[in-house]
């Protein structure tokens, strides 16, 4: 079990830190999911129920993490998801994201309801950026976000499609996140909790202003506060969307089209048919339908359905080099973190965050001498032990 030792060891070790760190409505809007969070769970424990298979004797002195991925040589297989509202997790926490993800060689993905704006982040960073877009009901608005994204050097476009409607955070309702509640509450989750977190108070409360949603502020009317955009942003998600709305987003973007958040293989194969580059097998870290498949179990007969013909991801409940391994292992090319890059920010900076990403390296490299690959692009079920893999 991870104490609040003296120093962090693991994206685990990292969330005690947040936890501690954040005001408890923020710490559960990161750390939460959809209804009784089954799915949220799901995700770690099927990743946990797979075994390696451990070999031995096998010249392991040379080994590397690199690997090509939309035309860029990444420092390992992982690109940072995207995660809503960061910057009220951490001091303009996704420029700063993008800033440490760029230096380690690694893409970040930023969100559409982020409180840095594309082109902050975009002047933060060297490294490869990619735009998370939300289909909102004005088309005009998605026209100029993307023509944003485009113009800020974003080098690829991340479509998510599995939240048409927004699943209940029960830890959200509980901490009235969009308002309501009456007086006692809002001083609470207010006034009260930020005195119980000062320094989370004086660093990004007082000095990590402003907290609006800056990508989508041009487009929200009387909105200031994070419960105003959140209300807007309920509002305004388009449940009409359908896959004839892809060609419109490609037409729009003209570069490679990442769709987000498919489960399973029948609308794998009909992302390929409409031309996506890439697709990520994700449940929106649980956020969305609860009772749902594990990202891990839903991946290998979505590869089997379209491995070549597209770029698979895999996003849900990676916290270890460990589980990177099991993912590509089972047939993904790359794969997404979202919640641990968080936890790292909020409870040690930037610093945290360089130092949880070169530790999963770590776990990288040392899970494939022990599983005799030395190319991580060898990754292949023949590492994974057949009874417990998730196939
Ligand atoms: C938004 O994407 C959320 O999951 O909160």
């Amino acid at each position: 079990m991870p104490t609040l030792s003296l120093a962090p060891a693991s994206a685990a070790d990292y969330r005690l830190r947040a936890e501690k760190r954040l005001p408890r409505f923020l710490f559960d809007y990161l750390d939460g999911g959809a209804y009784a969070e089954l799915t949220l769970r799901r995700n770690v424990a099927d990743l946990e129920a797979i075994e390696l298979r451990q070999r031995i004797l096998r010249d392991v002195s040379t080994l590397t993490t690199e690997k090509s991925f939309l035309g860029n040589v990444l420092t390992m297989p992982l690109a940072l998801s995207p995660v809503g509202l960061s910057g009220m997790m951490a001091r303009r926490g996704e420029a700063a994201a993008a800033k440490v993800a760029g230096e380690f060689g690694i893409p970040y993905c930023l969100s559409t309801l982020s409180i840095c704006s594309v082109e902050e982040v975009a002047a933060a960073t060297k490294g490869p950026l990619w735009f998370q877009l939300y289909m909102i009901r004005d088309r005009g608005s998605v026209a100029d976000l993307i023509a944003r994204a485009r113009a800020a050097k974003a080098s690829a476009l991340v479509l998510t499609v599995d939240l048409p409607v927004v699943g209940t955070r029960y830890r959200d309702v509980r901490n009235t996140m969009s308002g309501g509640g009456g007086a006692w509450a809002r001083l609470r989750r207010g006034l009260l909790s930020y005195m119980m977190h000062p320094g989370w108070s004086l660093d990004v409360g007082l000095r990590g202003g402003p907290h609006v949603l800056a990508n989508v502020a041009p487009y929200v009317a009387n909105a200031t506060t994070p419960a105003d955009f959140s209300a807007w942003a309920n509002a305004s998600l388009d449940p009409t969307v359908s896959w004839k709305d892809i060609e419109w987003v490609k037409s729009q973007w003209g570069g490679p089209l990442i769709i987000k958040g498919i489960l399973d293989h029948e609308d794998a194969l009909e992302a390929v048919n409409c031309g996506a580059d890439g697709i990520v097998v994700s449940n929106h870290g649980g956020r969305q339908l609860d009772g749902v498949a594990s990202s891990i179990r839903a991946l290998p007969p979505i590869a089997e359905a379209v491995a070549g013909k597209t770029l698979i991801i895999m996003d849900g409940g990676i916290r270890s080099g460990q589980d990177m391994l099991k993912a590509l292992a089972s047939g993904a090319d790359l794969t997404m973190m979202g919640r641990p890059w968080v936890y790292a920010l909020a409870g040690g900076g930037e610093r945290g965050l360089a130092h949880l990403l070169s530790a999963i390296k770590g776990e990288l490299s040392v899970s494939m001498a022990l599983t005799g690959i030395t190319r991580v692009t060898d990754a292949s079920p023949d590492i994974l032990s057949p009874a417990h893999s998730a196939a």
